[in-house]
C-alpha cells in the first residue's frame, strides 16, 4: 500500500465536474481580472466567515504584506512573530521594510506563547502576528488583551487555519486582520496561487482594496501607494466550486487525526488541541527523538512524511543578518528537532491511515516508549537538519 503525504489529483478527480464548470464559465465570461467570480468568492467566504469583509489577492504571502501595510507597518517598525513557521510569514514581514523579532511558542502548541510577548515589546513594535500553524489558533484572547494594552495591531496568519475557530470564533475574525493562503495544497485551496485578506472594519477593507490594485481608488487615480496583488477569476470561481465542502473536509481531516492518535498516544506524542480550539489538522504533527530513522522506515513501506519546519526562521541563512543565538527560542529549537507530519488529506482512507499507524507501531517494538510530556525538556546548542523529500507540490 502507498500512502502519498497528500494527492491532488485525486481531490480533482473527486470534483472534476464542478471545477471544470467553473472554469469554463470564467473562460467563455472573457472576464479575467476583478470580475464577478472575485465578488462571488469575496461574499462567499465573507458569509463562511460569519462576520467582517474579505479582499481576494494573490497569494498567503501578499495577504500578509497587505494586512500590515494597511496597518502602516513600514521600515524602522518591528512586527512579533513566531520563528516556528513556514518562512513566507518572514517573508511577507519583510516585505514591508519592517523587522520580524522572535517570539517562542508553547510548546505543545506550536503556536505563540503569550507569556514571551510582553518581554519582546519595545517602543518599536508595530504588530503582533500570531501564526495559527498546522490548523488550530493560538491563545487568542491572551494576545489580544497585550496588544490592547501596548496599543498594537493584531494580523492573524490564517494560512493553515481556514475554518478553525477559538471559544467559537473563526479564524481570520479576532484581530484587526487574518491573512489566507489559498496553496493548492491548504485545506481549501486554488489551482494556483491565491489568498485573501480578512478584516471587520469598512476602512481597513476600502484600504486593501486600494493597495492590492496599484493604489487606485479609481481608474488611474492612485490615493496611496500599492502594488498588484490580485486573485484572477479562474482562482476565484475554483475557490466558490470547493468552499461549500470546506466544513466536511475539515471533519474528515479531524476524524483522520482521531484515528492516529488513537493508535499512537502511546508510542509518540500526538497532537495536542488547545482547550478553546476547534482543530482543522491542517497537518498531523507528532514528535519523535528518532525521527530521521522513522522518517526513512516509513519510507521504506512508501508512506512520505516531511518536516514542518526543519529549520526555524531564526536560523536560517536568510535571516542571520537578525542575530539571534541558538538556545534563543528554547521550545522552537527543542520541537524542530523532533516534529514529523504524518500524510493527511481529506481523501486518506482508514486503511491506510491504520498502515501508518502500525508501522509507527512497528518501528516503535523493541524500542523505550517516545511519550514524553512535550516541552518539558528544553535542549540548547544543538544543530538543526532536515530530510531530504520531494516538496515541490505540499509546503
Ligand atoms: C503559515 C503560513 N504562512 C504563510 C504562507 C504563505 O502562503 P502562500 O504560499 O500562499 O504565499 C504559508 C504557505 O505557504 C503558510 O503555511
Amino acid at each position: 500500500m502507498k500512502v502519498p503525504f497528500g494527492n491532488l489529483k485525486l481531490h480533482y478527480q473527486q470534483y472534476k465536474s464542478r471545477i471544470d464548470e467553473a472554469v469554463q464559465r470564467v473562460l467563455d465570461s472573457g472576464y479575467f481580472i476583478l470580475g464577478p467570480e472575485l465578488e462571488k468568492f469575496e461574499k462567499d467566504f465573507e458569509s463562511y466567515l460569519g462576520s467582517g469583509y474579505v479582499v481576494g489577492c494573490a497569494s498567503g504571502t501578499d495577504a500578509i504584506y497587505l494586512a500590515l501595510a494597511a496597518c502602516d507597518v513600514g521600515p524602522g517598525d518591528e512586527v512579533l512573530v513566531v520563528a516556528h513557521t513556514a518562512v513566507p510569514t518572514i517573508c511577507a514581514i519583510r516585505m514591508t521594510g519592517a523587522t520580524p523579532v522572535f517570539v517562542d511558542i508553547s510548546g505543545s502548541l506550536y503556536t505563540m506563547d503569550p507569556d514571551d510577548i510582553e518581554a519582546k515589546i519595545t517602543s518599536k513594535t508595530k504588530a503582533i502576528m500570531p501564526v495559527q500553524l498546522y490548523g488550530q489558533t493560538a491563545d487568542m484572547d491572551a494576545i489580544l488583551a497585550i496588544a490592547r494594552k501596548h496599543n498594537l495591531k493584531v494580523v492573524e496568519d490564517c494560512a493553515q487555519s481556514s475554518g478553525a475557530t477559538y471559544k467559537g470564533r473563526m479564524s481570520g475574525t479576532m484581530a484587526d486582520f487574518g491573512a489566507f493562503s489559498f496553496y493548492p495544497s491548504k485545506n481549501i485551496g486554488a489551482f494556483g496561487d491565491g489568498g485573501a485578506v480578512s478584516t471587520n472594519s469598512r476602512e481597513n477593507y476600502d484600504r486593501l482594496v486600494m493597495l492590492r490594485n496599484y493604489g487606485q481608488s479609481k481608474r488611474y487615480y492612485h490615493d496611496s501607494e500599492g502594488v498588484n496583488s490580485r486573485l484572477d477569476e479562474i482562482q476565484a470561481a475554483i475557490l466558490s466550486a470547493q468552499l461549500p465542502y470546506l466544513n466536511e473536509w475539515n471533519e474528515r481531516r479531524r476524524q483522520i487525526a482521531k484515528r492516529y492518535s488513537d493508535g499512537l498516544k502511546e508510542v509518540v506524542v500526538t497532537p495536542e488541541e488547545g482547550k478553546d480550539n476547534y482543530h482543522i489538522y491542517h497537518l498531523y504533527v507528532i514528535q519523535t527523538s528518532e525521527r530521521e530513522a522513522l522518517m526513512e522506515f516509513l519510507l521504506e513501506r512508501s508512506i512520505q512524511t516531511l518536516i514542518h519546519y526543519p529549520v526555524p526562521a531564526h536560523m536560517q541563512k536568510a535571516y542571520q543578518f537578525l542575530n539571534y543565538k541558538t538556545g534563543s527560542l528554547p521550545a522552537t529549537e527543542y520541537v524542530t528537532k523532533r516534529i514529523v507530519s504524518l500524510p493527511m488529506f481529506p481523501q486518506l482512507t482508514d486503511d491506510q491511515v491504520d498502515f501508518v499507524v502500525e508501522s509507527i507501531r512497528d518501528f516503535h517494538r523493541g524500542r523505550s516508549s517516545e511519550r514524553k510530556v512535550p516541552g518539558s525538556e528544553t535542549h540548547v546548542g544543538q544543530e538543526f537538519y532536515g530530510v531530504a523529500i520531494n516538496t515541490t507540490s505540499h509546503k
